[in-house]
């Protein structure tokens, strides 16, 4: 096919969900937000009463998941089953247990066609871990964004607050490293830039200049 792939890899917080919004709107092309179907993948298995460390539930529940996405006038909607998990999902509970899931290989396995899928013509603008090293390896754009563990806390503070929600900067910190650790040491798909990506490191950028960025090295590429 001649669709074009764009993978936006990084931790979490980095801003990867904002800019791949941004670039998909702007090219007119799908999005697929990866991360959701493994926190998807986290709540269904609490919601079945199964045991996150039970590798083979897990992994029956992966091919078993029935997940959809939904463009509202607000944004993309995550259904399971009918049921609207969208906010559900985004606590920092729901990273966690997406982390502890993710962690398995059979359950990664189980999710690769399924994320594949989402390539259609124009072309597709994929963010998470390992979009550019392992889910589209040939993709003709690869980004790495970073930030600071620091900046990353400090957005997701701010979030909560905007939020109303209280949030204790040494607690988001310590979790995001708990994440990052778990994220970066797997022995499967670990977070790390694929060879041939461009690294952003945008602890110390807002998102026009982070977007102007990609958008630049975008043109150079295609
Ligand atoms: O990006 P997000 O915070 O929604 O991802 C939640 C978790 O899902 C990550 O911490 C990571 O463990 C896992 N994940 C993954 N591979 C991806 C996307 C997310 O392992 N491509």
């Amino acid at each position: 096919s001649d669709a074009i792939v764009i993978t936006v890899d990084g931790p979490g917080g980095a801003g990867k969900g904002e800019l791949t919004r941004r670039l998909a709107e702007a090219l007119d092309f799908d999005l697929l937000d990866s991360g959701a179907i493994y926190r998807v993948l986290g709540y269904a298995v609490r919601k079945a009463g199964l045991a996150l460390f039970d590798e083979d539930s897990v992994v029956q529940e992966a091919k078993l998941l029935n997940l959809t996405f939904e463009c509202m006038d607000d944004g993309v909607h995550v259904l399971l089953g009918g049921e609207d998990v969208s906010l559900a999902i985004r606590t920092e509970e729901a990273g966690n247990n997406a982390s502890k899931v993710a962690a398995y290989p059979s359950v990664r396995q189980a999710l690769l066609d399924r994320q594949r899928q989402f390539l259609k013509e124009p072309g597709l603008v994929a963010d998470g871990r390992d979009m550019g090293t392992v889910v589209f390896p040939k993709a003709q754009v690869k980004i790495f964004l970073d930030a600071s563990a620091e900046v990353r806390a400090k957005r997701r503070c701010l979030q909560l607050e905007a939020k109303g929600k209280s949030a204790d900067f040494d607690t988001v910190l310590a979790e995001i490293k708990e994440r990052d650790d778990r994220d970066r040491n797997r022995p499967v798909a670990p977070l790390k830039p694929a060879d041939d990506a461009l690294l952003i490191d945008s602890s110390d950028m807002n998102i026009e200049e982070v977007f102007r960025t990609a958008a630049e090295y975008i043109m150079s590429k295609t």
